[in-house]
């Protein structure tokens, strides 16, 4: 039933050969929830309307707002009415970060504005359990969500505008390997003035000519 659930969902990689080599590994798999990308340390899946009370806690946060550009406040009834209509847009998608040693969602991560005709979107991402902060989970999901975008979805180019102090989030993009494209100054306004934001994307045939794989 195990092996099953796996090979039914898309494995990046080698992580699959690499899980039924250790059999640790191969065990948080098997209690994997509906996972849809998985990667080493953690897999996406699509999120549920039970998801909404920890978004609510998240994303009124501002240790993680503040370096979002949407902000709440956001209650439970928005949260749910947003989740139960995720799946219906195809110009969008959203998968929630799932920390594969506990089992644990620990944020959620997109591609939004997906153009068909000029094959792009927009990468969002956001870890909202400050406590799983810096652990290379954004990195990974990233990394999934990225070759999904070239891979599956057939889109040429992935774009994001970050806050320029968001450090270690640009470092997350970097690594993947989005290049920076230009600075949009003072675009953005938080705790009493204006930050800049920097515009970052990754093509297609650098993707591809990577090679690091997740
Ligand atoms: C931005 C975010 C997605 C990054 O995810 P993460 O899991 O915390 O980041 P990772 O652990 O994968 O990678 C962070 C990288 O930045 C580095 N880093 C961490 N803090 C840093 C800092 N203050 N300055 C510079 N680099 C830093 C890490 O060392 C790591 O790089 P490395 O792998 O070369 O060592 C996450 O912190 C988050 O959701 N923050 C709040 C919301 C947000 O900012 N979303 C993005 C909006 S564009």
């Amino acid at each position: 039933m195990c092996a099953r659930t796996v090979n039914q969902h898309v494995v990046y990689g080698d992580s699959l050969a690499k899980s039924r080599q250790e059999h640790k590994v191969y065990d948080w798999e098997c209690s994997m929830k509906n996972p849809f990308l998985i990667g080493e340390k953690v897999y996406l899946r699509p999120l549920e309307r039970e998801d909404a009370p920890l978004f609510v806690i998240w994303l009124n946060d501002s240790d993680v707002t503040r370096t979002l550009l949407v902000k709440g406040p956001l209650n439970r009834h928005m949260e749910e009415a947003f989740l139960d209509d995720v799946y219906t847009d195809e110009h969008r998608l959203i998968l929630g970060i799932v920390d594969k040693l506990t089992n644990s969602l620990v944020g959620s991560t997109s591609l939004e504005q997906v153009d068909f005709k000029h094959r792009h979107a927009k990468f969002g991402i956001v870890i909202g359990a400050k406590n799983e902060w810096g652990k290379g989970y954004g990195t990974e999901a990233t990394r999934l969500m990225t070759q999904h975008a070239f891979m599956t979805l057939n889109l040429n180019r992935v774009w994001l505008h970050v806050i320029a102090d968001n450090r270690r989030g640009i470092r997350a993009y970097e690594r993947v390997g989005f290049k920076r494209e230009g600075l949009l100054r003072q675009e953005h306004f938080r705790e009493g003035r204006y930050y800049d934001t920097v515009a970052m994307a990754i093509l297609r045939e650098e993707w591809e000519s990577k090679k690091i794989r997740p």
